[in-house]
């Protein structure tokens, strides 16, 4: 028999990060922050350091009114660390880092890129670090994004559970998002060439919680969109753990939403995140730019 489900409480510790190179103001109690007094391209190398301790902390950070070039927007990507293959799209001219993400007003699609609650291609042996986003133009309201911190999601877990999960290994693979949007759309994705189709397919086993590369920090490593099942299970047992989880992690409590403006950069961590932007805004155009850093394998 189901209970009603108790509001996760406690254990929420989003106090600003202390830079010396910019100020930070915390978005909500779950995650997420605003980096305040400072200009991407002025960081020096210390600054930059910082600013991915407080990326780290934070899990999402954004600064407003930055009106980066595509440049400027990949000089500072560039910082953060090795550009990563994306997945799915390409650079603009002349900056192949730099990737478009652009909605038309007139365009009417029954799927939006990112538009289910992921992390960015889990499906890689080796899924990308952060995530840069920008926007040029966007509605006056809807297409905001919203993340989830998937660290303190397994936070919020009984130690029985967290032991039950530490061993286990989550298959991530584009299929079913292929087959949905396929379905969606009436035309498969564009995937660029043969060989990602068929590593996207594929997909990859990396641990169901993971260890931040950088922190240490435990989270959950999990998707709505490209979590297929569990090593060594069949289907019908995974499929309740990969629902329950993805339903836990992506309780409001444990989220961030972000409003955009013109001009405004954010970044978020991967490997303690999931996230959505939703296809709310039919009628008004939104024009993004993207880069991926790459990560290692998940461990
Ligand atoms: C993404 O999933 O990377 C894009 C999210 C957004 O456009 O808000």
């Amino acid at each position: 028999m189901w209970q009603v489900r108790v509001a996760p409480c406690g254990d929420f510790d989003n106090h600003p990060f202390q830079s010396a190179h910019f100020g930070v103001e915390p978005l909500a109690a779950a995650m997420g922050a605003e980096i305040t007094g400072v200009r991407l391209p002025d960081l020096s190398d210390d600054g930059i350091a910082s600013l991915k301790q407080a990326l780290w902390k934070h899990k999402m950070v954004y600064l407003k009114d930055q009106h980066l070039s595509h440049g400027e927007h990949e000089e500072f990507a560039g910082r953060l660390g090795r550009f990563a293959v994306d997945a799915y799209t390409q650079g603009v001219p002349e900056h192949r880092e730099v990737h478009p993400i652009i909605k038309e007003a007139d365009e009417v699609t029954p799927s939006l890129f990112g538009g289910g609650w992921h992390t960015d291609s889990p499906f890689l042996a080796e899924p990308p670090s952060v995530t840069t986003l920008r926007q040029v133009e966007g509605p006056p309201y809807g297409g905001d994004t919203t993340w989830t911190n998937t660290a303190l999601a397994f936070r919020h877990l009984s130690e029985t559970y967290q032991a039950m999960l530490r061993p286990l290994r989550v298959h991530m693979s584009a299929s079913n998002n292929f087959a949905t949007q396929a379905k969606l759309r009436g035309e498969p994705i564009d995937f660029g060439d043969d060989e990602k189709r068929e590593q996207g397919l594929k997909g990859s086993f990396h641990p169901l919680v993971r260890k931040h590369p950088e922190t240490g920090e435990d989270a959950l490593y999990i998707c709505d969109t490209y979590a297929v099942g569990i090593e060594g299970m069949t289907t019908h047992e995974a499929k309740p753990i990969i629902d329950f989880l993805v339903a836990h992690t992506t309780q409001h409590a444990f989220t961030c939403r972000l409003r955009w403006q013109p001009g405004m950069v954010c970044m978020w961590d991967n490997a303690a995140t999931m996230h959505l932007g939703p296809n709310d805004y039919d009628g008004f155009r939104r024009e993004m730019y993207r880069t991926t850093t790459a990560g290692g394998a998940p461990v």
